[in-house]
């Protein structure tokens, strides 16, 4: 039997340059991976089974159309018991299923004997969703197109962060139609790279924002609010991740990530989910 996390992501920076023709909009993003994952397993089995407590059904699960796209692709009939036990939020703008997605070509590959080379495994990633290829390749990395293009950062920096979500889904489609202007410009992958290799907080802390939270906290003020909160607990700095509603703040230390993830969930915000993750350590293995 196969084990593999599935790591949660960050979107440090998310800019959205415009709308494309085909519907979706051009991006330019650094992502980070963080501590927090998914569990998967795969086992040799004649048919393709899901074992999860995820409430949604079987064959619209993005880790049964990863297997299936992947059985297709290579042309087998053979199945998998695949076992998932969700611990990232979904839908939270963390890229759980997209994480899961990418784990399960990889676990599959490994499972069923196949050696899909890199570009196969982009394409049949790209398919799934945007986010997906992303999850392929190393923790940090600049996203460019739909998110498709991937420019590898490395490991990333070592962080303390602390991952909030209030009570809401926020659709992606909806959230990038709100948007009625766009960034004239990003951070280039040059300007990137080098703002991690300086290892300057201060530089990277000013790479920050996220084009698609004022029109998401226009409809949900619970996500400029806990920002506020954050920044109030002691983070340097907050933002949105991805389409949301999860906000992170960037604390000083672990310690100091914890003391404000108790806070977040103590009082009367029960209904907060919030946890103190790290990113930029090796936590890829099971
Ligand atoms: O690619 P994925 O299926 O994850 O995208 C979900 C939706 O998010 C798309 O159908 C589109 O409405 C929106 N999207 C977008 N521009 C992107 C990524 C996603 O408009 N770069």
């Amino acid at each position: 039997m196969i084990t593999l996390r599935a790591q949660a992501k960050i979107n440090w920076f998310l800019r959205v340059l415009g709308r494309r023709d085909d519907g979706y909009h051009e991006i330019s993003s650094l992502m980070l991976r963080v501590s927090l994952a998914d569990s998967l397993t795969f086992a040799p089995a004649d048919r393709l089974s899901i074992q999860t407590d995820a409430d949604i059904p079987e064959q619209q699960n993005i880790v049964y159309r990863a297997a299936d796209l992947l059985r297709r692709e290579a042309g087998i009939t053979t199945g998998a018991r695949i076992g998932l036990i969700k611990r990232i939020p979904s839908p939270a703008g963390l890229g759980g299923g997209s994480s899961d997605a990418a784990s399960t070509l990889i676990g599959l590959s490994v499972l069923w004997g196949l050696s899909p080379s890199a570009e196969d495994l982009h394409h049949m990633a790209s398919t799934l969703g945007s986010d997906v290829p992303y999850f392929l390749g190393p923790p940090a990395a600049v996203v460019l197109g739909r998110g498709e293009e991937v420019v590898p950062m490395g490991q990333g920096p070592a962080l303390a962060l602390v991952l909030a979500k209030p009570p809401i889904g926020v659709p992606t489609p909806w959230a990038y139609a709100q948007l009625k202007h766009y960034s004239a410009h990003a951070p280039s992958a040059d300007d990137v790279a080098r703002a991690l290799a300086s290892g300057n907080m201060a530089r990277l802390l000013a790479l920050m924002g996220n084009d698609l939270e004022p029109p998401v906290s226009a409809t949900y003020p619970q996500v400029r609010a806990l920002q506020q909160r954050m920044t109030a607990l002691g983070a340097s700095a907050s933002a949105m991740s991805g389409s949301g509603p999860t906000v992170f703040g960037v604390f000083g230390s672990t310690r100091e990530a914890e003391a404000a993830a108790r806070e977040l969930l103590g009082g009367d915000s029960t209904d907060l989910w919030a946890e103190a993750v790290t990113s930029g350590t090796d936590t890829t293995s099971a």
